[in-house]
């Protein structure tokens, strides 16, 4: 399998005859308009876009939002953006940034932050509750504009996180919204457009974990025994610094990560390097969270016992679901039952990666290859490739467990609310959105990121159902993509259902069909990988809310070159 994955990557490569020419562009472009290149200065957000006319973005700050004395909140907190200190590794500690959050009204279990991490902190609310947010900016980078989105929320278009209300250091926006959304995992990040990848990259990232009755009278396994796992990867310089693009892989290399997404070689689970989670001998429920730049994760454990799974992105699956892996892109969830009844103390087992193909079949110019060619520095998805195998986290069975063995898992939970495609006002004319790549940009039909604007193939109508086919075009003649890159899109405001996926190009087959087992397609979904060439079509629902919301690919290196718009709901 392996070896079978080098030959492949390094017949793209040898194919690849353009090489020198492909980096004469490059510099020339690097010296431009290349986005990531220019650190400190990276919120002038129309990075990578020299085609068409310059579009303004935000370039100034939105002024914030006070509260509204009108509004009742249940739950009222302060959340800010900070700059910190944390240990991680031996010596020096690592700067960060993250969310340090406080719970002005509610209980104080609102709120857990993990120690010594910048993931965090992860907010439980219950469906129903009007919710409070009072976001300050307190990154000490004064470009630093940042705004906080709710993924998988279903949410007014002024309380989203739009990339346009992205607010300056020491101004607070103040969000207030009622929690409409189903029971389960979902997550807040940073999203000003240009920036978010090195936001979020820096640590900016918690969890938002809802509740509801349906839920709670199923007794799944609770407090401690309830732990969310958020799974990134990271690079560190020699001093023990988070190194991003820019900051020592060399240009060419920091251009190659900005087109195809940052991939770094430490594997982190909730903000920790070498994660352990030490576990008693019962019933887990494990809240999974993918908060990488663009890595995918093909999930399993180490000894092959099969996962369970009883929730995606929107919330609980009907019944559990068996899989031997799990396919986890950028910005999906899944949740996992795990009964480590079984075990005996002093047991371990791995959370790993597995071998796959095909999410990455840019070819790589050869002078990136290696550092003995004396022309380039080491390329920066090297180190730990995409596809490569890797341990994700060690489980020790630390303790007996009173109730061991003593839990079932319920056969059914709570009934997924599904859409019927004969509701669809264009069942059999999906509305398209065709992804490809074009003198260095990244495109939704044809297009780029262009701010407030949504076209008019992107107007919806309130309370309507619609099929939408997304399609990732190979596009052969363009130097980046001969054979294209998977994007992770993401639909904000809305959980919708996966009804078909098709593979264009026969020869991508055999990549396909090393992750396609581990799509959760049966759950609801705000956040699915589409692979090259591949057409998947979805079925959404538009309700309560009109107004402008983004759609992405959640690779937050083609986010921020421009692989994002707005669609309006009207
Ligand atoms: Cu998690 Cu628009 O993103
Ligand atoms: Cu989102
Ligand atoms: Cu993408």
């Amino acid at each position: 399998m392996k070896n079978k994955l080098i030959t492949r990557r390094r017949l793209l490569r040898t194919s690849f005859s353009g090489s020198l020419l492909f980096l004469a562009g490059c510099a020339k472009s690097a010296t431009t308009t290349m986005p990531g290149m220019n650190h400190g200065n990276m919120n002038h957000g129309n990075m990578g876009q020299r085609s068409s006319a310059a579009t303004p973005m935000a370039m100034t700050a939105h002024p914030g939002r006070a509260l509204n004395p009108a509004f009742t909140p249940d739950v009222d907190i302060a959340l800010s953006a900070i700059q910190t200190d944390i240990v991680l590794l031996p010596g020096k500690a690592t700067q960060v940034w993250k969310y340090d959050g406080q719970v002005i009204k509610g209980e104080a279990s609102i709120i857990t932050q993990l120690p010594n991490s910048s993931i965090g902190p992860i907010i439980r609310l219950k469906k129903g509750q009007k919710v409070r947010v009072r976001f300050t900016n307190k990154l000490p980078d004064k470009n630093a504009h940042s705004v906080v989105h709710w993924h998988g929320l279903h949410l007014p278009e002024d309380m989203d996180g739009h990339p346009r209300i992205a607010i300056a250091p020491d101004s607070t926006y103040t969000y207030e919204f009622e929690v409409k959304d189903r029971a389960g995992t979902y997550w807040f990040h940073p999203h000003p457009h240009g920036e978010t990848a090195r936001q979020v990259f820096r640590g900016l990232a918690g969890l938002l974990i809802v509740s509801d009755a349906e839920e709670q009278a199923l007794g799944l396994p609770s407090g401690e025994f309830d732990v969310p796992l958020v799974i990134q990867d990271r690079t560190f310089n020699a001093d023990n610094q988070l190194q991003y693009l820019g900051t020592g892989a060399g240009m060419m290399g920091s251009m190659m990560a900005q087109m195809m997404g940052f991939l770094g070689d430490k594997i982190l689970v909730n903000g920790r390097i070498n994660a352990e989670l030490a576990v008693a001998t019962r019933a887990y429920r494990l809240r999974l969270l993918n908060g990488s730049n663009s890595r995918i994760y093909k999930l399993a454990w180490s000894d092959g016992t099969p996962l369970i799974v009883i929730g995606t992105d929107g919330g609980l699956l009907d019944k559990a679901a068996q899989r031997n892996y799990v396919t986890l892109s950028p910005g999906e969830r899944v949740e996992l039952f795990a009964d480590f009844s079984k075990r005996n103390v002093g047991d371990s087992l791995k959370l790993v990666s597995m071998v796959f193909e095909g999410a990455e079949n840019v070819p790589v110019p050869a002078a990136y290859q290696s550092q003995s060619s004396g022309m380039m520095p080491m390329a920066m998805n090297e180190a730990l490739p995409m596809g490569h195998a890797f341990d994700v986290m060690t489980v020790k069975v630390a303790r007996d467990d009173a109730q061991r063995g003593s839990y079932t898992l319920p056969s059914a939970f709570s009934p997924v609310p599904r859409l019927k495609i004969g509701d669809a006002i264009n069942a059999a004319r999906p509305r398209t959105f065709e992804i490809d790549h074009v003198m260095m940009n990244w495109r939704i039909n044809g297009k780029q990121w262009e701010g407030d604007i949504a076209a008019p193939e992107e107007q919806v109508k309130l309370n309507t159902t619609e099929v939408w086919e997304f399609v990732n075009k190979l596009n052969l003649k363009e130097m980046m993509d001969p054979m294209g890159m998977a994007h992770p899109i993401h639909i904000h405001g809305v959980q919708f259902q996966v009804i078909e996926r098709k593979l264009a190009v026969p020869e991508l087959q055999s990549g396909y069909d090393t992750v396609r087992a581990g799509f959760m397609d049966e759950g609801l979904k705000d956040t699915f990988l589409l692979m090259p060439s591949e057409r998947v079509k979805v079925l959404l629902h538009f309700s309560d809310f009109t107004g402008k919301f983004v759609y992405h690919c959640h690779n937050l290196e083609h986010e921020d070159q421009g692989l994002m718009r707005n669609y309006q709901v009207q």
